[in-house]
Protein backbone atom coordinates (compact mmCIF):
# COMPACT_ATOMS: atom_id res chain seq x y z
CA UNK A 1 0.00 0.00 0.00
CA UNK A 2 1.13 3.53 -0.87
CA UNK A 3 2.79 5.20 2.24
CA UNK A 4 0.02 8.32 2.00
CA UNK A 5 -2.58 5.68 1.89
CA UNK A 6 -1.29 3.91 4.95
CA UNK A 7 -1.47 7.04 6.46
CA UNK A 8 -5.05 7.99 6.11
CA UNK A 9 -6.06 4.62 6.96
CA UNK A 10 -4.29 5.23 10.18
CA UNK A 11 -5.61 8.57 10.86
CA UNK A 12 -9.14 6.83 9.87
CA UNK A 13 -8.77 4.29 12.60
CA UNK A 14 -7.59 6.59 15.12
CA UNK A 15 -10.65 8.62 14.70
CA UNK A 16 -12.46 5.39 14.41
CA UNK A 17 -11.15 4.10 17.75
CA UNK A 18 -10.73 7.49 19.58
CA UNK A 19 -14.68 8.42 18.84
CA UNK A 20 -16.20 10.28 22.12
CA UNK A 21 -18.66 7.73 24.31
CA UNK A 22 -21.94 7.85 23.17
CA UNK A 23 -23.46 7.41 26.81
CA UNK A 24 -21.77 8.32 29.93
CA UNK A 25 -21.10 4.75 31.21
CA UNK A 26 -22.09 1.11 30.71
CA UNK A 27 -22.96 -1.27 33.25
CA UNK A 28 -23.00 -5.04 32.64
CA UNK A 29 -24.75 -7.68 34.45
CA UNK A 30 -25.22 -11.41 33.31
CA UNK A 31 -23.30 -14.99 32.98
CA UNK A 32 -20.56 -15.82 30.64
CA UNK A 33 -21.99 -14.26 28.03
CA UNK A 34 -20.84 -10.93 29.06
CA UNK A 35 -18.19 -11.79 31.54
CA UNK A 36 -15.33 -10.45 31.38
CA UNK A 37 -13.23 -11.11 34.06
CA UNK A 38 -14.97 -11.47 37.04
CA UNK A 39 -14.70 -15.14 37.52
CA UNK A 40 -10.69 -14.96 37.58
CA UNK A 41 -11.13 -13.60 41.04
CA UNK A 42 -13.44 -16.74 42.80
CA UNK A 43 -11.30 -19.01 44.31
CA UNK A 44 -11.83 -22.94 43.00
CA UNK A 45 -14.98 -21.81 40.92
CA UNK A 46 -15.39 -24.06 36.97
CA UNK A 47 -16.70 -21.18 34.95
CA UNK A 48 -13.27 -19.99 34.16
CA UNK A 49 -11.84 -18.83 30.93
CA UNK A 50 -8.59 -16.57 31.91
CA UNK A 51 -6.21 -19.97 30.47
CA UNK A 52 -4.92 -21.12 26.61
CA UNK A 53 -6.95 -21.34 24.10
CA UNK A 54 -9.36 -18.76 25.38
CA UNK A 55 -7.93 -15.12 24.28
CA UNK A 56 -5.94 -16.54 21.11
CA UNK A 57 -7.55 -13.60 19.36
CA UNK A 58 -7.65 -11.59 21.84
CA UNK A 59 -5.08 -8.13 21.24
CA UNK A 60 -2.06 -10.07 22.70
CA UNK A 61 -3.36 -13.07 22.22
CA UNK A 62 -4.65 -12.54 26.14
CA UNK A 63 -6.89 -14.59 28.08
CA UNK A 64 -8.89 -12.40 30.13
CA UNK A 65 -11.68 -14.56 31.43
CA UNK A 66 -13.89 -13.71 28.35
CA UNK A 67 -15.64 -17.05 26.99
CA UNK A 68 -14.48 -15.81 23.44
CA UNK A 69 -11.54 -16.42 21.22
CA UNK A 70 -11.24 -13.08 21.10
CA UNK A 71 -13.94 -10.54 22.32
CA UNK A 72 -17.30 -11.20 23.26
CA UNK A 73 -20.85 -9.51 22.35
CA UNK A 74 -20.65 -6.49 25.30
CA UNK A 75 -17.52 -5.45 23.79
CA UNK A 76 -18.53 -5.08 20.20
CA UNK A 77 -21.67 -3.37 21.72
CA UNK A 78 -19.47 -1.05 24.08
CA UNK A 79 -17.24 -0.37 20.96
CA UNK A 80 -20.35 0.79 19.29
CA UNK A 81 -20.95 2.76 21.89
CA UNK A 82 -17.50 4.77 21.43
CA UNK A 83 -16.06 2.82 23.97
CA UNK A 84 -12.71 0.93 23.64
CA UNK A 85 -14.34 -2.45 24.59
CA UNK A 86 -16.42 -3.48 27.58
CA UNK A 87 -15.86 -2.08 31.08
CA UNK A 88 -13.25 -3.56 33.25
CA UNK A 89 -14.54 -6.28 35.63
CA UNK A 90 -15.74 -5.23 39.26
CA UNK A 91 -13.54 -7.54 40.86
CA UNK A 92 -10.33 -5.92 39.21
CA UNK A 93 -11.35 -2.79 40.17
CA UNK A 94 -13.16 -2.94 43.54
CA UNK A 95 -10.23 -1.42 45.98
CA UNK A 96 -9.18 1.36 43.96
CA UNK A 97 -10.22 4.98 44.75
CA UNK A 98 -9.49 7.25 42.02
CA UNK A 99 -11.04 6.49 38.79
CA UNK A 100 -13.35 7.87 36.68
CA UNK A 101 -15.47 4.84 37.14
CA UNK A 102 -16.50 6.40 40.42
CA UNK A 103 -17.24 9.89 38.94
CA UNK A 104 -19.81 7.82 36.79
CA UNK A 105 -18.29 7.50 33.90
CA UNK A 106 -16.93 4.38 31.59
CA UNK A 107 -19.03 1.95 33.81
CA UNK A 108 -18.46 -1.69 35.08
CA UNK A 109 -18.65 -5.05 34.24
CA UNK A 110 -20.32 -7.68 36.83
CA UNK A 111 -21.59 -10.28 35.36
CA UNK A 112 -20.30 -13.79 36.07
CA UNK A 113 -20.03 -16.93 34.10
CA UNK A 114 -22.47 -19.34 35.14
CA UNK A 115 -24.93 -17.05 36.83
CA UNK A 116 -28.48 -16.87 36.57
CA UNK A 117 -31.39 -15.12 36.56
CA UNK A 118 -32.60 -17.01 39.57
CA UNK A 119 -30.33 -17.25 42.83
CA UNK A 120 -31.22 -21.24 42.82
CA UNK A 121 -29.02 -21.20 39.55
CA UNK A 122 -24.91 -21.52 39.27
CA UNK A 123 -22.54 -21.18 42.12
CA UNK A 124 -20.73 -17.82 40.90
CA UNK A 125 -21.94 -14.34 41.60
CA UNK A 126 -25.36 -14.27 41.50
CA UNK A 127 -27.45 -12.01 40.47
CA UNK A 128 -29.37 -10.97 43.16
CA UNK A 129 -25.33 -10.11 44.39
CA UNK A 130 -24.62 -8.39 41.38
CA UNK A 131 -27.08 -5.97 42.05
CA UNK A 132 -25.96 -5.25 44.89
CA UNK A 133 -22.72 -4.74 44.21
CA UNK A 134 -24.02 -1.94 41.98
CA UNK A 135 -26.02 -0.26 44.27
CA UNK A 136 -22.54 -0.07 46.60
CA UNK A 137 -20.64 1.71 43.71
CA UNK A 138 -24.04 3.85 42.89
CA UNK A 139 -23.39 5.59 46.57
CA UNK A 140 -19.33 5.59 45.54
CA UNK A 141 -20.62 7.44 42.38
CA UNK A 142 -22.60 10.04 44.54
CA UNK A 143 -20.11 10.58 47.14
CA UNK A 144 -17.59 11.28 44.53
CA UNK A 145 -19.80 13.69 42.53
CA UNK A 146 -23.55 14.88 44.08
CA UNK A 147 -26.83 13.42 44.11
CA UNK A 148 -28.07 15.26 41.45
CA UNK A 149 -25.02 14.77 38.96
CA UNK A 150 -25.34 10.99 39.77
CA UNK A 151 -28.53 10.79 38.77
CA UNK A 152 -28.38 12.69 35.48
CA UNK A 153 -25.13 10.20 34.17
CA UNK A 154 -26.76 7.15 35.91
CA UNK A 155 -30.23 7.73 33.70
CA UNK A 156 -28.32 8.04 30.45
CA UNK A 157 -25.98 5.18 31.20
CA UNK A 158 -26.74 1.77 29.46
CA UNK A 159 -27.76 -1.32 31.95
CA UNK A 160 -26.83 -4.04 30.13
CA UNK A 161 -28.02 -7.56 31.10
CA UNK A 162 -27.12 -11.23 28.75
CA UNK A 163 -28.51 -13.88 31.18
CA UNK A 164 -31.16 -16.66 31.55
CA UNK A 165 -29.33 -19.22 29.75
CA UNK A 166 -28.03 -21.14 32.54
CA UNK A 167 -31.62 -21.19 34.37
CA UNK A 168 -33.00 -22.97 31.03
CA UNK A 169 -30.08 -25.46 31.03
CA UNK A 170 -30.37 -25.80 35.17
CA UNK A 171 -34.12 -26.28 34.93
CA UNK A 172 -34.37 -28.64 31.87
CA UNK A 173 -31.39 -31.16 33.55
CA UNK A 174 -33.10 -30.84 36.57
CA UNK A 175 -36.38 -32.13 35.57
CA UNK A 176 -34.41 -35.43 33.08
CA UNK A 177 -35.21 -33.99 30.14
CA UNK A 178 -38.60 -33.92 30.54
CA UNK A 179 -40.35 -30.67 32.41
CA UNK A 180 -44.00 -31.26 32.50
CA UNK A 181 -45.94 -28.32 31.81
CA UNK A 182 -46.69 -27.70 35.38
CA UNK A 183 -43.05 -27.52 36.15
CA UNK A 184 -42.70 -25.37 32.96
CA UNK A 185 -45.36 -22.55 34.06
CA UNK A 186 -43.31 -22.55 37.34
CA UNK A 187 -40.33 -22.43 35.98
CA UNK A 188 -41.53 -18.89 33.76
CA UNK A 189 -43.36 -17.66 36.89
CA UNK A 190 -40.23 -17.94 38.33
CA UNK A 191 -38.19 -16.58 35.87
CA UNK A 192 -40.24 -13.33 35.10
CA UNK A 193 -40.75 -13.00 38.97
CA UNK A 194 -37.00 -12.71 39.33
CA UNK A 195 -36.21 -10.61 36.36
CA UNK A 196 -38.89 -8.37 37.09
CA UNK A 197 -37.09 -7.91 40.92
CA UNK A 198 -33.73 -7.20 39.20
CA UNK A 199 -34.94 -4.73 36.87
CA UNK A 200 -36.94 -2.38 39.22
CA UNK A 201 -33.68 -2.70 41.59
CA UNK A 202 -31.90 -1.23 39.13
CA UNK A 203 -34.87 1.36 37.81
CA UNK A 204 -34.83 2.40 41.66
CA UNK A 205 -31.20 2.96 41.88
CA UNK A 206 -31.56 4.96 38.62
CA UNK A 207 -31.08 3.18 35.86
CA UNK A 208 -33.39 3.97 33.16
CA UNK A 209 -31.69 2.65 29.95
CA UNK A 210 -32.04 -0.92 29.88
CA UNK A 211 -30.44 -3.09 26.90
CA UNK A 212 -31.33 -6.91 27.41
CA UNK A 213 -30.34 -9.54 25.57
CA UNK A 214 -32.32 -12.48 25.14
CA UNK A 215 -31.44 -16.00 26.11
CA UNK A 216 -30.00 -17.94 22.68
CA UNK A 217 -31.21 -21.21 21.10
CA UNK A 218 -29.07 -23.34 23.73
CA UNK A 219 -30.32 -26.17 22.09
CA UNK A 220 -28.05 -25.59 19.20
CA UNK A 221 -24.73 -25.14 20.93
CA UNK A 222 -22.19 -28.03 20.35
CA UNK A 223 -22.59 -29.27 24.15
CA UNK A 224 -25.74 -29.69 23.23
CA UNK A 225 -25.82 -31.63 20.05
CA UNK A 226 -23.43 -33.70 21.27
CA UNK A 227 -25.90 -35.45 23.61
CA UNK A 228 -28.15 -36.03 20.63
CA UNK A 229 -27.35 -39.00 18.83
CA UNK A 230 -28.00 -37.43 15.17
CA UNK A 231 -26.16 -34.20 16.49
CA UNK A 232 -28.97 -32.16 15.92
CA UNK A 233 -30.30 -29.64 18.14
CA UNK A 234 -32.09 -29.98 21.28
CA UNK A 235 -35.63 -28.71 20.40
CA UNK A 236 -36.72 -29.14 24.32
CA UNK A 237 -33.98 -26.97 25.15
CA UNK A 238 -34.96 -24.18 22.29
CA UNK A 239 -38.69 -24.21 23.48
CA UNK A 240 -38.16 -23.13 26.96
CA UNK A 241 -35.36 -20.48 26.02
CA UNK A 242 -37.96 -19.29 23.48
CA UNK A 243 -40.74 -19.64 25.88
CA UNK A 244 -38.76 -17.00 28.34
CA UNK A 245 -37.99 -14.86 25.61
CA UNK A 246 -41.50 -14.67 25.06
CA UNK A 247 -42.02 -13.51 28.70
CA UNK A 248 -39.55 -11.48 29.09
CA UNK A 249 -40.85 -9.78 26.18
CA UNK A 250 -44.24 -8.78 27.58
CA UNK A 251 -42.67 -7.96 31.26
CA UNK A 252 -40.42 -5.51 29.76
CA UNK A 253 -43.62 -3.96 27.47
CA UNK A 254 -45.43 -4.16 31.15
CA UNK A 255 -43.00 -2.87 33.24
CA UNK A 256 -41.82 -0.12 30.88
CA UNK A 257 -45.41 1.54 30.93
CA UNK A 258 -45.33 1.50 34.64
CA UNK A 259 -42.02 3.01 35.35
CA UNK A 260 -41.80 6.73 34.20
CA UNK A 261 -38.66 7.30 32.31
CA UNK A 262 -37.67 3.64 31.56
CA UNK A 263 -36.36 2.64 28.17
CA UNK A 264 -35.76 -0.35 26.61
CA UNK A 265 -33.99 -2.55 23.96
CA UNK A 266 -34.18 -7.04 23.64
CA UNK A 267 -31.21 -8.03 21.47
CA UNK A 268 -31.98 -10.95 20.16
CA UNK A 269 -29.39 -13.54 20.10
CA UNK A 270 -31.79 -16.65 19.67
CA UNK A 271 -33.13 -14.68 16.52
CA UNK A 272 -29.00 -14.02 15.20
CA UNK A 273 -27.68 -17.49 16.30
CA UNK A 274 -31.17 -19.28 14.57
CA UNK A 275 -30.58 -16.97 11.39
CA UNK A 276 -26.68 -18.13 11.06
CA UNK A 277 -27.11 -21.80 11.17
CA UNK A 278 -30.48 -21.47 8.64
CA UNK A 279 -27.86 -19.69 6.20
CA UNK A 280 -24.37 -20.00 7.58
CA UNK A 281 -22.80 -19.15 3.65
CA UNK A 282 -24.63 -15.90 3.85
CA UNK A 283 -22.16 -15.23 6.84
CA UNK A 284 -19.30 -17.06 5.42
CA UNK A 285 -19.24 -20.04 8.14
CA UNK A 286 -18.10 -23.60 6.93
CA UNK A 287 -19.29 -25.06 10.55
CA UNK A 288 -22.45 -23.72 12.75
CA UNK A 289 -22.46 -27.30 14.81
CA UNK A 290 -19.30 -27.86 16.56
CA UNK A 291 -16.75 -25.99 18.54
CA UNK A 292 -13.39 -24.86 17.22
CA UNK A 293 -12.24 -24.94 20.47
CA UNK A 294 -12.12 -28.64 22.51
CA UNK A 295 -12.38 -32.22 22.23
CA UNK A 296 -14.74 -35.26 21.15
CA UNK A 297 -17.01 -35.41 19.04
CA UNK A 298 -18.44 -31.99 17.84
CA UNK A 299 -15.57 -30.57 19.82
CA UNK A 300 -18.22 -30.59 22.83
CA UNK A 301 -16.89 -33.54 25.18
CA UNK A 302 -14.06 -32.08 26.14
CA UNK A 303 -13.94 -27.98 27.08
CA UNK A 304 -11.90 -25.92 25.71
CA UNK A 305 -8.49 -25.90 27.39
CA UNK A 306 -4.48 -26.27 26.51
CA UNK A 307 -5.28 -29.67 26.30
CA UNK A 308 -7.34 -29.33 23.29
CA UNK A 309 -6.90 -28.86 19.99
CA UNK A 310 -8.88 -25.59 17.97
CA UNK A 311 -9.50 -24.73 14.70
CA UNK A 312 -7.05 -22.13 12.31
CA UNK A 313 -10.58 -21.06 10.25
CA UNK A 314 -12.02 -19.23 13.52
CA UNK A 315 -13.86 -16.74 11.13
CA UNK A 316 -15.65 -19.61 9.80
CA UNK A 317 -16.92 -21.00 12.87
CA UNK A 318 -20.10 -19.98 14.95
CA UNK A 319 -19.36 -21.83 18.19
CA UNK A 320 -15.75 -21.18 19.77
CA UNK A 321 -16.19 -23.58 22.68
CA UNK A 322 -19.08 -25.99 23.24
CA UNK A 323 -21.13 -23.30 24.83
CA UNK A 324 -19.96 -19.85 23.60
CA UNK A 325 -19.80 -17.62 20.46
CA UNK A 326 -16.68 -16.96 18.51
CA UNK A 327 -15.18 -13.11 18.49
CA UNK A 328 -16.84 -13.51 14.49
CA UNK A 329 -19.91 -14.84 15.55
CA UNK A 330 -19.76 -11.77 18.40
CA UNK A 331 -19.30 -8.93 15.98
CA UNK A 332 -22.06 -9.80 13.96
CA UNK A 333 -24.06 -10.05 16.87
CA UNK A 334 -23.29 -6.91 18.56
CA UNK A 335 -24.02 -4.81 14.93
CA UNK A 336 -26.93 -6.65 14.95
CA UNK A 337 -28.19 -5.12 18.48
CA UNK A 338 -26.59 -2.00 17.75
CA UNK A 339 -28.03 -1.02 14.64
CA UNK A 340 -29.99 -4.03 13.11
CA UNK A 341 -33.74 -4.20 12.65
CA UNK A 342 -36.49 -5.55 14.62
CA UNK A 343 -35.85 -9.51 13.83
CA UNK A 344 -32.51 -8.59 16.18
CA UNK A 345 -33.16 -5.72 18.75
CA UNK A 346 -37.11 -4.30 19.22
CA UNK A 347 -38.74 -2.33 20.53
CA UNK A 348 -36.08 -0.13 19.26
CA UNK A 349 -31.96 -1.09 18.93
CA UNK A 350 -29.37 -0.23 20.96
CA UNK A 351 -28.70 3.06 18.89
CA UNK A 352 -31.81 4.36 19.21
CA UNK A 353 -31.69 4.01 22.78
CA UNK A 354 -28.24 5.56 22.96
CA UNK A 355 -29.64 8.69 21.23
CA UNK A 356 -32.61 8.93 22.72
C1 LIG B 1 -9.72 -5.83 47.87
O1 LIG B 1 -9.47 -5.63 49.24
C2 LIG B 1 -9.89 -6.71 50.07
C3 LIG B 1 -9.72 -6.29 51.53
O2 LIG B 1 -8.45 -5.75 51.72
C4 LIG B 1 -9.10 -7.95 49.71
O3 LIG B 1 -9.52 -9.04 50.50
C5 LIG B 1 -9.33 -8.27 48.24
O4 LIG B 1 -8.53 -9.35 47.85
C6 LIG B 1 -9.01 -7.07 47.38
N1 LIG B 1 -9.45 -7.38 46.01
C7 LIG B 1 -8.66 -7.19 44.96
C8 LIG B 1 -9.21 -7.59 43.66
O5 LIG B 1 -7.55 -6.70 45.04
C1 LIG C 1 -37.30 -16.35 42.24
O1 LIG C 1 -36.90 -17.64 41.87
C2 LIG C 1 -36.87 -18.57 42.92
C3 LIG C 1 -36.32 -19.84 42.36
O2 LIG C 1 -34.96 -19.69 42.16
C4 LIG C 1 -38.24 -18.76 43.46
O3 LIG C 1 -38.20 -19.66 44.56
C5 LIG C 1 -38.75 -17.43 43.92
O4 LIG C 1 -40.09 -17.58 44.32
C6 LIG C 1 -38.69 -16.43 42.79
N1 LIG C 1 -39.09 -15.13 43.27
C7 LIG C 1 -40.28 -14.67 43.04
C8 LIG C 1 -40.59 -13.35 43.60
O5 LIG C 1 -41.08 -15.30 42.35
C1 LIG D 1 -23.11 18.69 41.45
O1 LIG D 1 -21.98 18.53 40.58
C2 LIG D 1 -22.08 19.25 39.38
C3 LIG D 1 -20.93 18.86 38.46
O2 LIG D 1 -19.89 18.25 39.14
C4 LIG D 1 -22.10 20.72 39.68
O3 LIG D 1 -22.21 21.47 38.47
C5 LIG D 1 -23.31 21.03 40.56
O4 LIG D 1 -23.29 22.37 40.94
C6 LIG D 1 -23.29 20.15 41.80
N1 LIG D 1 -24.58 20.32 42.50
C7 LIG D 1 -24.62 20.46 43.79
C8 LIG D 1 -25.99 20.59 44.39
O5 LIG D 1 -23.63 20.51 44.50
C1 LIG E 1 -48.40 -6.21 34.19
O1 LIG E 1 -47.98 -6.31 35.55
C2 LIG E 1 -49.01 -6.34 36.49
C3 LIG E 1 -48.44 -6.42 37.89
O2 LIG E 1 -47.27 -5.67 37.99
C4 LIG E 1 -49.89 -7.55 36.25
O3 LIG E 1 -50.98 -7.53 37.15
C5 LIG E 1 -50.38 -7.56 34.83
O4 LIG E 1 -51.04 -8.75 34.57
C6 LIG E 1 -49.23 -7.43 33.85
N1 LIG E 1 -49.74 -7.31 32.51
C7 LIG E 1 -49.23 -7.99 31.51
C8 LIG E 1 -49.83 -7.75 30.17
O5 LIG E 1 -48.31 -8.77 31.66
C1 LIG F 1 -4.77 -31.08 31.10
O1 LIG F 1 -4.06 -32.31 31.21
C2 LIG F 1 -3.36 -32.46 32.42
C3 LIG F 1 -2.52 -33.73 32.35
O2 LIG F 1 -3.28 -34.79 31.85
C4 LIG F 1 -4.36 -32.51 33.57
O3 LIG F 1 -3.71 -32.64 34.81
C5 LIG F 1 -5.16 -31.22 33.56
O4 LIG F 1 -6.18 -31.28 34.56
C6 LIG F 1 -5.79 -30.99 32.21
N1 LIG F 1 -6.39 -29.66 32.21
C7 LIG F 1 -7.65 -29.45 31.84
C8 LIG F 1 -8.13 -28.05 31.92
O5 LIG F 1 -8.37 -30.32 31.45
Amino acid sequence: MRPVLLLLLLLLLAVVVSAEPKVPAVYVFGDSTADVGNNNYLPGDDAKANFPHYGIDFPHQRPTGRFSNGYNGVDFMAIHMGFRRSPPPYLSIVNETHTPILRGLRGVNFASGGSGILDTTGSTITMTKQVQDFAALASNIVSHTNASRAKYLLSRSVFLISSGGNDVFAFFFATNSSPSAAETQQFYDAMVANYSIHLKALYDLGARKFALIDVPPIGCCPYSRSQHPLGACIDGLNGLAKGVNDRIKLLLANLSSKLDGMRYTIGSSYNVVLSMIADPAGVGYKDVKSACCGGGKLGAEAGCSPNTTYCGNRNQYLFWDRIHPTHATSARAGLAFYGGSLEFAAPINLKQLVEE
